[in-house]
């Protein structure tokens, strides 16, 4: 398969999970017992985040040098808000798990626990990001993506 041709393929499946969502939503849209609604409209969100994750594995392959733009120190700055918000909202929910009056409620634990999967997979995210456009140049630039990535996706809180 050419480059081209995997570029194509992306902004298929972009379609496809864009389409999906709809009926995700609409399934949701349909039902009656909360948590279902509730999840069902949750799993179609993710649908559309991964439509915009195959735009961006698209747009990475037509244009590489998206990937290595320089960031301004006005997001980088913001970026490390938004990272000491995912911090307290992991805090918060780790306090709600253990509330006694949630004790044995199994559907509002389960949604705990989804969103702080969720807040822990964000703030390492935010932080790698960051790490990713502060760190200096000094290893080459395939080490240093390799160092940033590699664990993000299974690691909570990488250093903390
Ligand atoms: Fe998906
Ligand atoms: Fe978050």
């Amino acid at each position: 398969m050419s480059v081209q041709e995997l570029i194509e393929y992306f902004k298929r499946e972009a379609e496809r999970e864009e389409e999906y969502a709809k009926r995700l939503e609409d399934t949701a849209s349909k039902s009656r017992n909360l948590m279902l609604k509730t999840l069902m409209k949750a799993v179609s969100l993710d649908s559309r985040k991964h439509a915009e994750l195959y735009r961006a594995l698209a747009a990475m392959l037509e244009k590489p040098s998206l990937v290595t733009e320089e960031e301004s120190d006005a997001v980088l700055k913001e970026i490390e808000r938004h990272i000491e918000e995912e911090r307290s909202s992991i805090e918060e929910l780790e306090r709600l798990r253990k509330d006694e009056r949630l004790k044995d409620n199994a559907p509002a634990l389960f949604i705990i626990e989804m969103m702080l999967r969720d807040e822990n997979f964000h703030h390492a995210l935010l932080k790698r990001l960051h790490d990713s456009v502060v760190k200096p140049h000094t290893l080459t630039e395939k080490d240093l993506w390799e160092m940033l990535w590699r664990d993000a996706l299974w690691h909570g809180t990488p250093g903390g």
